[in-house]
């Protein structure tokens, strides 16, 4: 199939610029703000150019319809709070030059928030059925928005829910966003499997109290109790763990957070990945043991969040080995097979359809960072892995 790398580029720049922000090619476009709505009605005009049909559900995720059964290539166009250019908008670009290009009919999807400003994944979990949308509005951002408001603001746009039935698998290409490939000669990844996640908030509540006049022996302080608990988490989760395993405290919000007043509620995210269930599970019961230890420790009221999650999981061998024979032919001797540390929305899709993926390098394998970039050459040798696959299948 003819695909046209100059005008995916040009596509991918023009993207860029809906929410462009910080250093280089940072963006700010996260899901349902002004900037992604814009974003995404000016990629239902490219679909409608490419001959698609474009489409809004009930959430946000943007479909770009071909008529009658077909293949759904796509990623999502929602971004970190600080992201990066790539980081889902390559999958949906890619998507899009290659529906224009191919023979075959192929849908393409913009999935919403997949960066999980609600959960995680979230637009992609609740259309393949992980999570029932009347759950799902009741979760909150941080700053206590929910996702059933937020979604709002969509809600003109809104048809119903597409049904998944009538695509035959899904393909998403994605950066790497991590070091493997960009520290190789190889330039195209193919995934095995990607892993799982839990993810969940945890408050500690203390008494608020004067920081200059409280005794430190009679002080209930949650940024101290938070503080211990990460230390002690990391040591027990030593013997558990492999060097794969990651996890991360990546918001925090104390209360009232000011110099002179000792905090008195800590509320923060608490987030573990790895490709084993079990492993998983096993933190998970670490996780919440060492909270409450910590709580009777220090005197604190303890709550946990609802947990969200999303298993382990293998991609597809056909759909897969679609991608490899591709990435041979592309780039010879200079792919690999390798695990994704990230998520992404093929992980929910797996439950109703085939999925595999493809990653290109991510430079100094920096991502969800305004300095997240890859070389041009390499994008372009993504999209050529992608269209060929989708020629080669039966
Ligand atoms: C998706 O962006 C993830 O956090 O892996
Ligand atoms: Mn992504
Ligand atoms: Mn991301």
């Amino acid at each position: 199939m003819a695909i046209d790398g100059a005008r995916f580029l040009r596509d991918l720049h023009r993207l860029r610029e809906f929410g462009a922000a910080g250093v280089g090619k940072g963006v700010v476009r996260p899901a349902y703000s002004d900037a992604d709505i814009a974003a995404r009605a000016w990629l239902a005009e490219r679909m409608r150019e490419a001959g698609l049909t474009p489409h809004f559900d009930p959430v946000g995720n943007l479909f770009g319809l071909a008529d009658g059964p077909s293949l759904l290539l796509g990623s999502h166009s929602d971004s970190q709070p600080e992201g990066g250019w790539l980081d889902g908008a390559l999958g949906v670009v890619a998507a899009l030059e290659v529906a224009r290009a191919s023979a075959r009919p192929v849908s393409v999807v913009s999935f919403q928030d997949e960066e999980g400003r609600f959960g995680v994944t979230t637009g992609s979990a609740i259309w393949s059925g992980a999570l029932p949308l009347d759950k799902a509005d009741d979760l909150t951002d941080h700053t206590g928005l929910s996702l059933a408001e937020a979604r709002g603001r969509m809600a003109h746009l809104a048809g119903d829910f597409v049904d998944p039935g009538r695509f035959g698998g899904f393909l998403e290409m994605h950066i790497e966003q991590g070091p493997a490939l960009d520290m190789s000669d190889d330039r195209i990844g193919v995934v095995s499997d990607i892993v799982g996640i839990r993810d969940m908030n945890i408050t500690f509540t203390g008494q608020q109290n004067h920081a200059g006049t409280t005794p430190m022996a009679l002080r209930r302080d949650a940024f101290q109790a938070l503080s211990l608990f990460n230390m002690r988490l990391a040591d027990r989760l030593r013997n558990v763990v492999t060097p794969q395993t990651v996890w991360t405290i990546g918001h925090v919000a104390l209360h009232p957070n000011a110099s002179s007043i000792v905090p008195g509620r800590a509320t923060f995210s608490m987030q573990w990945r790895d490709g084993d269930a079990d492993r998983l599970s096993r933190m998970e019961e670490i996780v919440r043991e060492t909270a409450a230890e910590i709580a009777g420790e220090a005197g604190m009221e303890l709550a946990f969040g609802p947990m969200l999650g999303i298993e382990p999981v293998a991609m597809d061998g056909d759909l897969r080995a679609a991608l490899e024979s591709a990435a041979e032919q592309v780039a010879p001797g200079r792919w690999r097979r390798m695990p994704s540390g990230a998520l992404h929305d093929a992980a929910n899709l797996a439950r109703c359809m085939p999925v595999a993926m493809l990653f290109v390098p991510s430079i100094g394998g920096i991502s969800h960072a305004f300095e997240e970039d890859t070389d041009e050459g390499d994008l372009v040798a993504g999209l050529d892995v992608l269209a060929r696959a989708v020629d080669g299948l039966p």
